[in-house]
């Protein structure tokens, strides 16, 4: 398949073709969401919780983004990259978002970047287009204001944050903003915010009525992932219990002398050498 573009990805709200987002945080995890056909891979700074084992996001820092974005670049084939902007990395000036954006793309090779919050962060978002830089919006439950949220609580439930919700997509697609993700926001209040852009809106936890899914790959493969169950993941393996496992095996072959085995030796001289396999 021809990889996706931000023109694309509007065509494909346009035409109602679901749109695949899924995190990778380096060049395995990349290159299998490649190769299994996702539209675009989202570096997440979920990497902090995920890949890093900090409790929040906040922790995370540009030279995380820019060194797991590369990583991720390497493995992703020509499928469209978006990075995160970490925690206060576009709010104390302009030239400071612009040089977080500016490395995310010259050194870590994303094709856009992404930034949670709305009217607040217009003028941010708008002078990263203006450089030519795609901006990915992100509402609802976004991660990097936790402590202002006082928890993971699903946004949007009463009338004023839904007309709120509301007001700061309209605002990220008059900034320029090609996409927004909805975190934890209930399925009528995303469903109406996906019906009043133009720009496809990305849910997560957020229902049937977003244009495209994104799930982290740790929670999608219950890949040791901290904070299982979550109610709006689908866990399609269980990788976590697998890796578990395998390494118990391996560990019981060489204590009880199993491994390595007969077959894993070299017995002469000639074996394993340059001529042949090792
Ligand atoms: O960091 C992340 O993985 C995200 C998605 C959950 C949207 O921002
Ligand atoms: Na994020």
């Amino acid at each position: 398949a021809k990889p996706l573009t931000v023109l694309k990805s509007k065509q494909m709200k346009d035409n109602k073709e679901p749109i695949t987002v899924l995190t990778a945080y380096d060049y395995p995890s990349a290159k299998l969401a490649e190769e299994a056909g996702v539209d675009m891979i989202l570096v997440g700074d979920s990497l902090g919780n995920v890949v890093l084992g900090y409790d929040t996001t906040i922790p995370v820092t540009v030279d995380d983004m820019v060194y797991h974005t590369r990583a991720v670049a390497r493995g992703a084939g020509s499928t469209f990259i978006i990075a995160d902007m970490p925690f206060m990395s576009y709010h104390v000036s302009k030239e400071d978002t612009l040089r977080a954006a500016s490395r995310l793309m010259k050194e870590g090779h994303a094709t856009a970047i992404k930034m949670e919050g709305g009217a607040e962060i217009a003028d941010e978002v708008a002078a990263c287009v203006r450089a030519g830089i795609p901006v990915m919006g992100h509402l609802g439950l976004t991660p990097q204001s936790i402590h202002m949220l006082s928890g993971y609580r699903i946004q949007g439930k009463d009338e004023q944050s839904a007309r709120k919700l509301l007001e700061d997509a309209l605002a990220l697609e008059q900034a320029g903003a090609f996409a927004v993700v909805l975190e934890l926001v209930t399925e009528p209040v995303a469903a109406e915010i996906s019906a009043a852009l133009s720009i496809p809106t990305i849910g997560i936890g957020a229902g049937r009525g977003c244009d495209g899914q994104v799930l982290v790959f740790h929670d999608l493969l219950q890949y040791a992932s901290p904070y299982q169950p979550k109610k709006f993941v689908k866990n399609y393996a269980n990788i976590g219990a697998t890796i578990h496992s395998a390494i118990e095996d391996y560990v019981k072959d060489v204590k009880n002398r199993r491994f390595p085995a007969e077959e894993h030796v070299f017995t002469s001289a000639g074996a394993g050498t340059a001529s042949g396999p090792v």
